[in-house]
């Protein structure tokens, strides 16, 4: 008898380098629209599932039989019925992941955070939409940053540490996920925390946050919350600086890149307020700050040894140093506009759920919410 596995073990497998066989059995189309990539490189083949209908000699032929085949599917039914074929035809080692390729685009990796502090951080990075939520925890507070819609996993991680969710912060609206944090804050009983310039036209109940504001956890005895408006990528982008250790950065400073100012189709306004954002308000800041970004692109240049997608500001700004370096507003528009691409048509949809504008179905929004995120400004900087 076969058995199932879930994202987190494939998260766990690809992490550790495991010798393993990936076989998603979804359509071309589907499959080449989105994959399972994570921290390493990994043997990913794919072979649609009527294959295997049609002939299964000829499609299990395709596969080794000295490594142990893991299958993936878009709900799980089909990845089922592949792994009971293989092992009929003598695979030993087969498994099926639990509720497909949606439940690999929901989970969240937790990361702990070192602070040399008196407080926690933890980074939950998505490795399906390459994005990174944060937890901060103080006494019995924790505050979320930049909620996925896997709100349930928020809420139990909370529970499992005995806290209670004291804060939801976002950083902007986003466009290439469906946010959680109006939700999260809902059921935690908590206010949103949300930038006026992305959220006034929005339907969603926040609390407008401010520039310069100071929120301070745990009664005044936690770490210093320092709310930075950093716009450019959005009109309401804001980062939030913790402790004078820490720049929660959103979609404003990436690792690699910084977060593309076109997706507003204002290209020339938000190019010029993200240049005043980089050179005046964001660049004065310590280059010791750890940089914690909304979003990464590829692992091998953005992790550090543990899988954090962290670096200093100052490694930051050398790596990205063909954006940073550029001291002219009109030579910065430029690179912008000579590095747009198109928008993935969902954007548009994305965002008016998140300003509570659309209330699409459940089984919408997965679908909706599948697929790496396009957020930067260039693919490649060199
Ligand atoms: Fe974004």
């Amino acid at each position: 008898m076969n058995g199932s596995y879930t994202a987190k073990d494939l998260y766990k497998w690809i992490e550790e380098d495991e010798s393993m066989i990936y076989l998603d059995v979804r359509n071309e189309e589907d499959f080449s629209r989105f994959s399972v990539e994570g921290p390493n490189e990994i043997s990913l083949i794919n072979i649609p599932y009527f294959d295997f209908i049609e002939n299964p000699s000829l499609a299990s032929a395709r596969l080794p039989k000295d490594l142990p085949i893991r299958v993936i599917c878009a709900k799980e039914g089909s990845a089922k019925f592949v792994a009971e074929t293989l092992e009929q035809q003598g695979f030993a080692d087969v498994l099926w992941l639990q509720e497909g390729i949606v439940s690999w685009g929901n989970v969240l990796i937790p990361k702990q955070i070192p602070t040399l502090s008196n407080y926690n951080l933890w980074q939950f990075n998505r490795p399906g939409k390459a994005s990174c939520s944060y937890g901060l925890l103080s006494g019995r507070e924790l505050a979320i940053f930049d909620a996925s819609r896997n709100v349930d996993f928020y809420l139990s991680f909370a529970k499992k540490l005995g806290v209670e969710i004291s804060h939801v912060f976002e950083t902007h609206l986003q466009a290439d996920y469906i946010s959680g944090g109006p939700r999260l804050s809902e059921k935690a009983g908590v206010q949103y925390l949300a930038h006026e310039e992305d959220y006034s036209g929005s339907h969603v109940n926040y609390r407008p946050v401010q520039d310069g504001e100071k929120i301070v956890m745990n009664n005044g005895t936690g770490p210093e919350i320092l709310v930075t408006h950093s716009p450019g990528h959005t009109p309401g982008s804001t980062t939030y600086v913790i402790d004078e250790k820490f720049m929660i950065s959103g979609d404003t400073v990436f690792i690699v890149s910084v977060g593309r100012p076109d997706l507003g189709k204002k290209v020339v306004e938000w190019a010029s307020r993200l240049y005043e954002t980089l050179k005046h308000r964001i660049g004065v800041l310590p280059d010791s700050l750890l940089v914690l970004p909304g979003h990464y692109t590829d692992w091998e240049n953005e992790s550090d040894d543990d899988f954090i997608i962290m670096n200093d500001f100052a490694t930051v700004k050398q790596i990205n140093e063909k954006i940073y370096s550029i001291d002219d507003e009109e030579e910065f528009i430029q690179f912008i506009v000579e590095n747009m691409r198109e928008q993935p048509a969902v954007y548009n949809e994305i965002r008016k759920v998140n300003a509570g504008l659309i209330a699409p179905s459940d089984d919408e929004q997965n679908v909706m919410d599948l697929g790496k995120n396009e957020c930067a400004a260039s693919h490649m900087l060199n």
